[in-house]
């Protein structure tokens, strides 16, 4: 008998755009990973009240963040997860406002006392944006991968979704999306080194 997947697996959807090309591009990675026994949960952005980071450092000091917003309660949920996929469509060339004051607050995490909480953990990139250029992504990927190295995670996988601009667009791209639930399924595995 096959064993099923022991991961954890954390989606976030970075644009506020509901049953948007992101949504829907993190749901079938998700879906994948469902199929082969994850744990999986999605959390969306917009539903959530996380504001900028200011840098007073009290979370470096034991203390809960000073912010007294939704992000305590996500930070257990990132803590739990063995691989956590981040969905940002392009907004200027970078990540929208919402993923970057989430990714802003990961500096909970960077202090040594906080640091083994996320070191290790695998993370997947899913980015659709409108032009047809796949070099619109690069500074978004830059973002991600500068940003995930430093935490000293581990960036398995990315999908980038050129030429989508309204609303379920991406539901014509059946190729991408096909890619997108294989990845989900890969995240599942328990091994690394995938
Ligand atoms: C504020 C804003 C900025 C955008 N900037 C870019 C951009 O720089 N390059 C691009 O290709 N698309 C850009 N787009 C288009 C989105 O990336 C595209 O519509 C994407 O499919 C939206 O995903 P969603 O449905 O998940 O919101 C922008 C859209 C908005 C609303």
């Amino acid at each position: 008998m096959k064993s099923k997947s022991k991961r954890k697996i954390l989606g976030v959807v970075g644009s506020p755009r509901k049953k948007g090309n992101t949504h829907i591009l993190v749901s079938r990675i998700i879906d994948g990973a469902k199929d082969k026994g994850a744990t999986t949960e999605i959390l969306f952005l917009g539903d959530l009240s996380i504001r900028e980071c200011d840098g007073c450092h009290v979370c470096w000091k034991g203390k809960q963040c000073s912010k007294k917003d939704d992000m305590n309660k996500i930070y257990p949920k990132i803590m739990k997860s063995d691989v956590i996929v981040l969905g940002t469509p392009v907004y200027w060339y970078g990540p929208t406002a919402l993923m970057k004051c989430f990714i802003d607050r990961f500096v909970y995490f960077n202090c040594p006392e906080n640091r083994a909480k996320i070191r290790g953990k695998l993370a997947a990139v899913a980015v659709p944006f409108e032009e047809e250029n796949p070099k619109t992504a690069d500074l978004l990927i830059k973002f991600f991968e500068k940003s995930l190295q430093y935490l000293e995670m581990k960036l398995i996988g990315k999908i980038l979704v050129p030429g989508v601009s309204r609303r379920g667009d991406i539901l014509k791209k059946a190729d991408l999306l096909e890619k997108a639930y294989k990845l989900g399924k890969r995240l599942a595995k328990d091994k690394t080194g995938i």
